[in-house]
């Protein structure tokens, strides 16, 4: 993918830090209430910003990536809920397909579907997130040098993650009940993890025609003990994840190569 500049965008802060440290030359615009750091990342032109929660605040920053900051292909890094069976904490999932679990216009419309766009699943760029399979699958595999150190592995029981590839559901809704991720699972069984914010970036770029990929670390599993996880999870193993992924995303050459920019 030899975008000229990639937006990162990242839901919390724990995870832009790491990204921060690495950065070249750093120079913070404030633009609608955020702050975008543009700079140089392992010799990339890059912008970095934290969205904030939810689908709006995804859905404003992914705008002004694209249209204040000229970015023309964006990434995701953040924490989301283990729906999937076997998706376990820990774990690194990536999108295919997002779609808002939300979004309700019946009887006007189908359940999930965006209207005036016929669609209720948005394709992540094929060939970026090929790309970040890769480097989440050579970052996890049993050859790798472990990300955590020994004690916090054993705290959160991180014993062999794992990575998957497929549906991400979004939504305005924190998941915290056992009740709350059975309605989704049974609502949507091919849904791998819930968050909060992916499919309104998809539904932008889509827009704007600007190829994007999406990876969630696994912080939780969208049940009654998700709150008191995700604050563990955060502290403990976000700053390392994002850093690590999109480091071998770059280093492994897999950003510069020429990438077929089907599948947007
Ligand atoms: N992000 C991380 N965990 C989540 C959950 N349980 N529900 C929604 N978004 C999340």
């Amino acid at each position: 993918m030899n975008a000229a500049r990639f937006g990162i965008v990242s839901a919390i802060a724990q995870e832009q830090q790491g990204l921060l440290e690495c950065l070249q030359q750093p120079r913070c615009v404030r633009h609608g209430s955020r702050d975008y750091t543009l700079g140089t990342l392992w010799g990339s032109e890059v912008v970095l910003v934290l969205c904030g929660i939810g689908k709006v605040a995804a859905a404003a920053t992914t705008t002004s990536l694209i249209v204040e900051f000229g970015c023309d292909a964006l990434l995701f890094t953040g924490v989301a809920g283990g729906l999937g069976d076997g998706v376990a904490v820990g774990d690194l999932v990536i999108a295919d397909t997002l779609l808002q679990h939300d979004l309700d216009a019946r009887p006007l419309y189908p359940q999930y579907e965006v209207p005036d766009t016929g669609l209720t699943h948005f394709a992540a760029n094929r060939a970026l997130t090929d790309r970040l399979h890769a480097a989440a699958q050579r970052l996890l595999s049993p050859q790798a040098e472990p990300l955590i150190d020994a004690q916090t592995r054993q705290a959160f029981g991180l014993h062999a993650p794992c990575v998957h590839r497929g549906l991400i559901v979004s939504g305005d809704r924190f998941i915290s009940t056992r009740a709350d991720s059975d309605a989704l699972r049974h609502a949507l069984p091919d849904a791998l993890v819930v968050e909060m914010e992916g499919a309104a970036v998809a539904q932008v770029c889509r827009d704007y025609d600007v190829p994007f990929a999406l990876v969630r670390t696994i912080s939780d599993r969208a049940d009654d003990t998700a709150h008191i996880d995700f604050g563990r999870f955060i502290h403990a193993v976000a700053s390392q994840y994002s850093r690590a992924l999109l480091s071998e995303l770059w280093h492994a050459g897999l950003i510069n190569e020429k990438a077929d920019p089907g599948g947007r």
